[in-house]
């Protein structure tokens, strides 16, 4: 499929999209939310890819859904339609490990967007925020939820209403993403680690990722008790038998399942 919006391209093991509406800062229409859920449909679906980038251009990775598309819309129409959820959550419910690769402005939906992946690296550029408040509404697809989670109440409080971005040093210290790097190595960095993580077993990556997001879902012990259930599971893989007697043997591991 041709895109107007995004670029979907394979670097090696690691499907590469780049949001790309530089004119509107990549705010996010509905066009460019459905050719975002379409690329990722077709990397979940190629055995080639075993980890997904997201990334956007220097100045901005988003800035938000599209402010001027959605200004006119009425109660009836969003809630009817259920407008955001369509296309929206497709990014938190790959079965791939995904990373956003952020510089720039990620703010509102583009912020809920970098949530969604299973990681966040930053360039030193990055800028966060939630200013959905200083146009009159609140964020729709995580900002509230995911952002409160992932760096506390307080931070989370203070950009959800007062609108102000946070650095990419707040960022990092606040958990909100794994890695800070200068603005030329940020985009290979995230590429390296993709392609790091395509390297291993894909059934194991996916059962991990999933037991690292249960965390969010459930109360600890019936979270460790998840980990354990899937930890033993992996007991029955041919890769856990290839893992280990490679380790035992001093060898890499060449795994069955890539
Ligand atoms: C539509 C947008 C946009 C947006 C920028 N543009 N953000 N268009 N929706 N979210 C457009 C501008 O209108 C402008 O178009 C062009 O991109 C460049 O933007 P400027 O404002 O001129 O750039 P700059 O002065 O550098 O300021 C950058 C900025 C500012 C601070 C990021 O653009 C801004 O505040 N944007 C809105 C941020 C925001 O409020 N996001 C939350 C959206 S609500 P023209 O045609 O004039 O050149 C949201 C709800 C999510 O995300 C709900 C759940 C999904």
């Amino acid at each position: 499929m041709a895109y107007e919006n995004i670029i979907a391209e394979k670097k090696g093991g690691v499907g590469l999209i780049t949001l790309n509406r530089p004119q509107a800062l990549n705010a996010l229409c509905a066009a460019l939310i459905d050719e975002l859920a379409h690329a990722l449909d077709d990397f979940e679906a190629d055995d080639d890819i075993g980890a997904i980038v997201v990334t956007g251009s220097e100045k901005a990775f988003a800035a938000g859904a599209d402010i001027k598309e959605m200004k006119d819309r009425t109660y009836m129409d969003v809630y009817g339609q259920d407008f955001i959820t369509k296309g929206w959550g497709r990014l938190a419910t790959t079965r791939k490990p995904t990373i956003a690769a952020v510089s720039g402005f990620a703010l509102g939906g583009g912020c809920e967007l970098a949530m969604m992946c299973d990681m966040i690296i930053a360039s030193e550029s990055a800028k966060f925020g939630q200013p959905e408040i200083t146009i009159g509404t609140i964020p729709g697809s995580g900002g509230t939820q995911r952002l409160t989670r992932f760096v506390g109440k307080s931070l989370s409080m203070y950009m959800n209403l007062t609108g102000e971005f946070i650095d990419a040093d707040t960022a990092l210290r606040s958990g909100l993403v794994a890695k800070v790097l200068p603005n030329a190595e940020m985009l290979d960095e995230a590429l390296r680690i993709g392609a790091k993580i395509a390297g291993m077993s894909r059934p194991i990556t996916m059962m991990c990722k999933e037991a690292v997001n249960r965390a969010y879902e459930t109360s600890l012990a019936e979270g460790v008790l998840f980990e354990r259930r899937v930890f033993h599971s992996t007991f029955s893989t041919e890769d856990q038998k290839e893992g280990m007697n490679a380790f035992a043997e001093k060898r890499k591991p060449s795994w069955k399942h890539r």
